[in-house]
């Protein structure tokens, strides 16, 4: 049987065959339904993309009922336990895992440019003492489209190539120069002997110390935290990515923009929330008459609940470890006891059980990042330097795409129809 979808307008009474692919029907076969010869044909009507594809992808798939998450096809558990954040960045990016030589290559170049401009340095100073770091981050990816101007080049491969080394390279620079600027220490410069996370960590934390020891243990949570964040399919700041890329602007642009759709709450600021709640919550004894008050209908259960994910959220799982492993070393957050009680209490009971309300990846990494020594502030812009990859790799899908065009959703116009200008004093 073809795969088609059979349309009766009761409009007009015609029939319509309409091919049906990859479990979707294209929203522009359906303009051929018309009343009239003049009528523009249907649309659809999707407000906040709820069921609309924009694209077909190959980087990212999940299947949100059965808490599959794999990148390029590859499972997540497998790549946090086995893989490093700079490998699944390249898988990302280049569709498939590094051989050893590509592995090498990619390393050095990363490692090459991890230095900032000291003009770029200067223009971060300039940021008030105490300026969000997510805020100073945005800006400064924004501010590198004037220091590499050859990055409008976006069809020349080895253009795009150098901005991708530079901007997974930079961005944990700007992220830690944004941090020591928030807490009023030097810029550290980055230690290009020590791995990817090593040197964040140098560049966060070291004081007076010639050279910084990095703690094996943080390293690998926060390699593993990376590699779950390295992409997510098409997430708000993703499609952001794609439909500011889509007007043709260079990368740094594009991902200024993608960067400040992060640093909303609803999106990077979910694991804020969580803490702010945790704290709120306060002691175990308050945790039956919180949970009341939420399914009453007064605010969420923050770090619950996701719009894909419709059973246990697998990065949550992963990070469930991670959590015990940074605990041995900074010493357990006491706010975990009351998050580990939340999670009891709310897998058994209905109103959660039945709305299919399973602990999200933010649950958890709030309280790692805390035990770590992150204030808040910090989470949105730890969430981008990750995410880079993900925006990075949908970014250049989107480029190469011979189906896309500059993003351009249409309208249901519900406003006024067409009236004369009436003259200032006879308004009213
Ligand atoms: N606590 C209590 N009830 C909840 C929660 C929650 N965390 N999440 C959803 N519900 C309830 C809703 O009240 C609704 O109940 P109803 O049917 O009786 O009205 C039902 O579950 C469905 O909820 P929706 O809001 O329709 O689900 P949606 O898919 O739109 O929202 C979201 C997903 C925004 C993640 C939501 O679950 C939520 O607000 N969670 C808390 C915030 C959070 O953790 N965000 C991080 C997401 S992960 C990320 O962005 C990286």
């Amino acid at each position: 049987m073809p795969d088609t979808l059979t349309i009766t307008d009761n409009r007009t009474g015609k029939q319509y065959e309409v091919p049906v692919a990859d479990g979707a029907i294209r929203a522009t076969d359906l303009r051929q339904l018309k009343v009239t010869a003049e009528d523009a044909g249907l649309a659809t009507y999707d407000p906040a993309f709820m069921n609309t594809a924009s694209c077909r992808s190959r980087i990212t798939y999940i299947d949100g009922d059965q808490g599959i998450l794999e990148y390029r096809g590859y499972p997540i558990e497998q790549l946090a336990e086995r893989s490093t954040y700079l490998e699944t960045a390249y898988l990302i990016i280049f569709g498939e895992l590094p051989t050893e030589t590509q592995l090498q290559e990619w390393t050095t170049q990363i490692t090459l440019h991890t230095m900032l401009h000291e003009n770029i340095k200067k223009l971060m100073e300039a940021f008030q003492y105490d300026a969000h770091p997510m805020g100073v981050l945005i800006s400064t990816i924004a501010a590198f489209s004037t220091f590499y101007p050859d990055a409008k080049k976006i069809f020349d491969e080895q253009s795009r190539k150098k901005q991708i080394h530079r901007l997974i390279a930079k961005v944990p620079t700007i992220a830690a120069y944004a941090f020591r600027h928030s807490i009023g220490r030097p810029y550290n410069y980055p230690d290009n002997d020590l791995s990817f996370t090593g040197n964040f960590l140098n560049m966060l934390f070291r004081m007076t110390e010639l050279k910084y020891k990095v703690n094996p243990a943080l390293e690998r949570a926060l390699d593993v935290l990376f590699i779950l964040h390295a992409d997510h399919e098409q997430n708000c700041s993703t499609s952001a990515m794609r439909g500011i890329g889509s007007s043709q602007v260079d990368p740094y642009s594009a991902m200024a923009g993608a960067a400040a759709a992060l640093y909303g709450p609803l999106h990077g600021g979910a694991n804020e929330a969580v803490l702010r709640m945790l704290n709120e919550i306060g002691s175990m004894q308050n945790i039956p008459g919180f949970i009341k008050r939420v399914k009453g209908g007064e605010g969420r259960l923050m770090g619950f609940g996701h719009r894909v994910y419709k059973s246990y959220d697998p990065r949550a799982k992963i990070i469930k470890q991670t959590a015990d492993e940074v605990f041995a070393v900074t010493g357990r957050n006491p706010l975990l006891d009351i998050a580990l009680e939340l999670e009891r209490i709310a897998l058994q009971d209905e109103y959660f059980v039945s709305r299919r309300l399973y602990p999200n990846v933010d649950f958890y990494s709030g309280l790692i990042y805390q035990a770590m020594g992150f204030p808040v502030e910090m989470f949105p812009v730890l969430f981008a330097i990750p995410r880079t990859a993900g925006w990075i790799a949908q970014w250049e899908e989107m480029l190469l795409d011979p189906e896309q065009k500059i993003a351009r959703p249409k309208q249901v116009y519900i406003g006024q129809t067409r009236r004369d200008y009436v003259a200032r004093d006879r308004r009213g």
